[in-house]
């Protein structure tokens, strides 16, 4: 129970490494706000989680969502411990390719969505006087570049360095801000990325999850419950002076 008593808001949290996050959450004593665009799935979710979980809508690219979101949850829980910026959408296209409106719609939703979001909260957690924890979704993509990813690549290395920015700024008022990098994880997010690389490098269905599980150093994909560890530890008092770090939880995959 190391989060007795506290409360979380995850976005993205209807399915995915969101979900087990919020679940993992709760076994550890907190109560969840599981905010995501897609409210039908956040609803189903969080019935399946039980009493601790609300449902909340969160379109994390529109500034009035954010805001309503933000403020649906600390009606219902009193106040926002945590904050999980988890929602991110994946794109793929090889330079040449690149559509300016598809770079707008990752970068509003992968950058902007969580700087806004930790914004909005941040702003809450400082009136609250009680400081608190938020978590970025970084990715190994956001350590380096890649042929076909470049547009997702730049979204996640804004991360890790909005991250170091907002730690930086944040840990005076006692919020830890840091963030999570992780491999490939399989789930539905990874079913998307294999059909992307079906179609550009011409592989049959499945072939580019075996191939990236073959390459990770563990010896496979990562689950979304592999990540919970850190998820936890970076959202409990044992991370207190912890400070605008990016972990990777990857296998081996990347190593700083
Ligand atoms: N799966 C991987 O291999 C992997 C690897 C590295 C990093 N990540 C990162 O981890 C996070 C979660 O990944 P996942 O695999 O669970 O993804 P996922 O696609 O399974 O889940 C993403 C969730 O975000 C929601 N969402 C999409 N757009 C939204 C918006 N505008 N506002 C609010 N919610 C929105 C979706 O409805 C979905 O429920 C993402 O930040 C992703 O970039 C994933």
């Amino acid at each position: 129970m190391r989060l007795a008593g506290k409360s979380a808001l995850i976005t993205g949290a209807a399915r995915g490494i969101g979900r087990a996050f919020a679940e993992t959450y709760i076994r550890e004593g907190a109560r969840v706000a599981i905010a995501d665009i897609d409210l039908a799935k956040a609803r189903a979710t969080a019935t399946e989680l039980g009493d601790a979980a609300i449902a909340v809508h969160m379109d994390v690219s529109q500034q009035e969502s954010i805001d309503r979101a933000v403020s649906e949850t600390r009606a219902a829980f009193g106040g926002i411990d945590i904050l999980v910026n988890n929602a991110a959408i994946f794109t793929a296209a090889p330079i040449v390719e690149i559509d300016r409106a598809d770079f707008d719609r990752v970068f509003n939703i992968n950058v902007a969505g969580t700087l806004f979001t930790l914004q909005a909260v941040a702003r809450q957690m400082i009136a609250s006087g009680k400081g608190g924890k938020i978590i970025n979704m970084a990715s190994q993509a956001g350590r380096r570049g890649e042929p076909l990813v470049a547009v997702y690549c730049a979204s996640k290395a804004a991360i890790i360095s909005l991250t170091q920015s907002a730690g930086l700024n944040l840990i005076a008022h006692g919020i830890n801000v840091n963030a999570i990098s992780p491999g490939v994880v399989d789930g539905e997010h990874w079913d998307g990325v294999d059909a992307f690389f079906a179609k550009y490098e011409n592989k049959a269905p499945g072939q580019k999850k075996r191939e990236v599980g073959e390459a990770v150093p563990f010896g496979r994909m990562g689950t979304a419950e592999d990540l919970c560890g850190m998820a936890v530890f970076l959202a409990s008092t044992d991370a207190d002076y912890v400070v605008g770090q990016t972990y990777n939880v990857d296998g081996g995959q990347w190593l700083s």
